[in-house]
């Protein structure tokens, strides 16, 4: 792709905070190219499946956003190549990718509306004050949340590196494992009860950091052959200290909307007490629960 059509794209994108549909006067009046210019672009951005269009004009397709959050980090020269899907996730897929300075890491694309959104809006609270959100700027926000997460946790706790974030996608560190719930832990050379107060003391300190992590299960954590393990995957996490303000703030919606620390974290606990007792692990939720809170 030439110069120009990434800026028939960027001018796209940037237009949809006031259209639905970007009308070709518009695109023509914004990118001061020619008429003729700009449907040859529009054409090829269409031909690669990065715009949609209608009768009543243009608009960034999914495809399109991704590329423009590629471009930028290829022209920012973070990365050098873009490998195989490590995860097909919920709601965007996770890439592997080739550093500059030749480390392998992970590029994760966040995609909000690519399935139900209204599902994801209502589990993530931060967004439930927000009306007429598009899945552009939903998206966005979902990714600049988990970078941020990750910088306030990394590298005190056992979380990817977050190391560069552009418009719905982030690159963080690449942790080469498994998903917890794929591999079989009597395979390993571990001691299984370690692993799991190991797992604990992770979310005690993300606690004393101000951090549930809300999605906290085996799916979420990945372990290597040695039993080195990583929490990951934290869009939906719940900062503490903001939970009054939520309250505040949404004191006036439906119950549902409410945030509940006490809730997510007990909830986080039980999924991990449900994974480890198939490994004789037969703690108390309300004893582990204890300790992570410090009471
Ligand atoms: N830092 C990482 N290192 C290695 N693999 C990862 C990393 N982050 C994600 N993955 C892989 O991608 C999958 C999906 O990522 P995740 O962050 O859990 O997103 P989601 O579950 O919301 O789609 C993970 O289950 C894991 O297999
Ligand atoms: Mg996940």
């Amino acid at each position: 792709m030439k110069e120009d059509d990434w800026r028939v794209l960027k001018i796209i994108e940037v237009s949809m905070r006031y259209y639905e549909w970007v009308p070709l006067p518009e695109i023509i009046k914004k990118t001061k190219l020619d008429k003729k210019e700009v449907l040859y672009r529009l054409k090829i951005l269409d031909k690669f499946k990065l715009i949609n269009r209608s009768s009543y004009g243009y608009r960034l397709s999914h495809k399109g956003y991704d590329a423009l959050a590629l471009n930028a980090f290829i022209k920012k020269g973070i990365i050098t190549a873009i490998g195989g899907k490590l995860g097909v996730g919920k709601e965007g897929d996770v890439y592997n990718v080739l550093l500059s300075n030749n480390r392998e890491a992970v590029l994760k694309f966040h995609n909000l509306g690519r399935t139900c959104f209204t599902r994801g809006k209502r589990y993530r609270s931060y967004l439930a004050d927000k009306r007429h959100i598009s899945w552009l700027y939903a998206s966005r926000l979902t990714a600049e949340k988990e970078f941020e997460v990750l910088s306030d946790l990394f590298p005190i706790v056992k979380v990817p590196e977050p190391i560069e974030q552009n418009r719905h996608a982030l690159i963080i560190g690449k942790m080469e494992g498994d998903e917890l719930k794929r591999v079989d832990l009597n395979q390993l050379d571990i001691d299984i009860n370690k692993l799991f107060w190991d797992i604990i003391d992770e979310v005690k300190k993300m606690y004393e950091l101000g951090y549930i992590h809300g999605d906290l299960s085996e799916f979420n954590i990945l372990i290597d052959e040695d039993g080195n393990f990583l929490i990951i995957d934290f869009p939906q996490a719940i900062k503490i200290k903001d939970e009054n303000d939520i309250k505040l703030k949404l004191d006036k919606l439906p119950g549902e909307f409410k945030v509940n620390t006490e809730y997510y974290l007990k909830r986080d606990l039980e999924n991990i007490l449900r994974y480890f007792k198939k490994y004789g692990i037969k703690e108390k939720l309300d004893v582990v629960y204890k300790y992570v809170v410090g009471k």
